[in-house]
């Protein structure tokens, strides 16, 4: 099949071309400003913020069980701290500026120690203005591997983003209070990434086995994700390992903090296979796999589950409390009113504040948690989704479990996507103590009023 490649804008531009000094250790997580070519070649490269001097920021890679210790050195021209997103973590390594610590101003440090309880494919990213410190660059992969990890040839970490740059100097814009973005579907962009590049490709060999680690750090850009020349399962979500393998769909939605774990093999009779964004227009590349020989005749047997984080199991979640989250306003569906702390205002007084959004009436984190519970019990959460844009709901600190339309349940995960006009129900057991945040991932969403936390006690 052809493979369409996406357009980077038409006009070409002075090529500014600074050095970019890679920098090494691992001891430190240096936050700092970097330049790195992420534009099409011919570009200058771009000023972004980065984890180590590159983005995706340094991948950190271990084994379930063990304990991440990392400095994190705020070099950046503003304050930051650090998020481990998906991680079940002790509250106070959350890294949530404003709630579980405060902003490391720059020049400052803060030491992160925590262990990772599960297997699966996490990332890290900023948490302190984060609809701008992630929009720059300040994210990376968090791999943490089974014991016994499953039988690929090659695992390759995939993590996707969303750019907009300005088209004449590859420059990030910086209208991230652009109301426009924030009462819509968000901050969409003009030039997608994948691993920092546009247009990465992969050496691979025919009927090669591979696992793809995909990590949607995007602001806002859902991705509707295809495979052409590779077959195979999708065999985790969000970290978390499906009880059992499902087979491809022809498409799937991947939106902003979710990741999918996929084995495929390599199929293809072609010279190269494709990981792709499929859209209104047609399909676009996001990936290329460039098949140089063949590795065996035919593709091997099917693929075994992943091996069982140490989940809770979910009992009589029928007679769980139920909590309802309504999520309201936005382009179309303006608020008429809602709160900030105990003040009432009207939907033009709050836009005025650059607030577009609610949850259940509050248009900012409210003083009184959604749910104030204590440790071990089981929750139902509703998301009512009465916008006319879908959401990505993220809770810290915990996984769930979707409660399928027919009361089955569906897979773990933390970040659920409510598309417009849905309701979607998830089982929840606060396992965790502690003080967490629900809110949706659509970054510009969050700051716009779509903040919410519990507290688990
Ligand atoms: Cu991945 Cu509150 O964030
Ligand atoms: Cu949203």
């Amino acid at each position: 099949m052809t493979v369409n490649r996406r357009q980077f804008m038409q006009s070409a531009a002075a090529a500014l071309l600074v050095p970019c000094m890679a920098r090494a250790g691992f001891l430190s997580l240096e936050a700092r400003v970097a330049d790195q070519l992420i534009a099409p070649d011919g570009y200058p490269e771009t000023k972004l913020w980065s984890y180590g001097g590159k983005v995706p920021g340094i991948p950190l890679r271990l084994k379930q069980g063990d304990r991440v210790q990392r400095r994190l050195v705020n070099n950046l021209p503003q304050p930051t701290s650090v998020h481990w997103h998906g991680i079940r973590i002790a509250n106070a390594m959350d890294g949530v500026s404003g709630l579980t610590q405060a902003p490391v101003v720059p020049g400052d440090t803060f030491d992160y120690d925590f262990e990772v309880p599960d297997a699966g494919t996490y990332w890290y990213h900023a948490h302190n203005r984060s609809m701008e410190q992630v929009a720059r660059g300040l994210y990376g992969p968090l791999i943490v591997e089974e014991a016994t990890p499953p039988d690929v040839d090659q695992d390759l970490i995939l993590m996707l983003d969303d750019w907009r740059l300005d088209p004449e100097t590859a420059q990030i814009t910086d209208d991230f209070d652009n109301g426009r973005d924030l009462s819509h579907a968000g901050r969409l962009g003009n030039l997608v990434t994948v691993n920092g590049s546009f247009d990465p490709a992969f050496p691979v060999k025919r009927n090669e086995r591979l696992r793809l680690r995909l990590i949607n750090a995007s602001n806002a850009r859902i991705f509707d994700v295809g495979l052409d020349g590779l077959s195979g399962w999708i065999v985790a979500l969000d970290g978390m390992p499906l009880e059992a393998p499902l087979a491809i769909p022809q498409s799937f939605p991947l939106a902003p903090a979710q990741r999918a774990d996929l084995v495929v093999d390599v199929s293809t009779d072609d010279d190269a296979a494709n990981l792709l964004s499929v859209e209104q227009d047609g399909a676009y590349g996001l990936v290329q796999f460039n098949v140089t020989g063949e590795l065996a005749k035919t593709r091997r047997d099917g693929v075994d589950a992943l091996p069982p984080n140490p989940l809770p199991v979910l009992r009589d979640v029928e007679t769980a409390p139920l909590h309802r989250m309504v999520l309201q306003g936005g382009a179309m569906r303006w608020l008429e009113n809602a709160r900030i702390g105990d003040t009432e205002m009207s939907g033009r007084e709050l836009a005025q504040l650059g607030r577009f959004w609610a949850l259940n009436g509050n248009a900012e984190r409210p003083t009184d948690p959604f749910l104030d519970t204590g440790l071990g019990s089981l929750h139902r959460i509703e998301f009512v989704n009465e916008t006319a844009f879908p959401h990505a709901m993220h809770l810290h600190g915990h996984h769930f479990r979707l409660i399928l339309e027919d009361g089955s349940f569906g897979p773990w995960r933390d970040t659920v996507l409510v598309d417009r006009g849905q309701t979607r129900q998830i089982a929840l057991l606060t396992d965790n103590p502690g003080d967490w945040l629900l809110h949706c991932h659509m970054l510009g969403h969050a700051a716009s009023g779509m903040m919410s936390w519990i507290r688990v006690t």
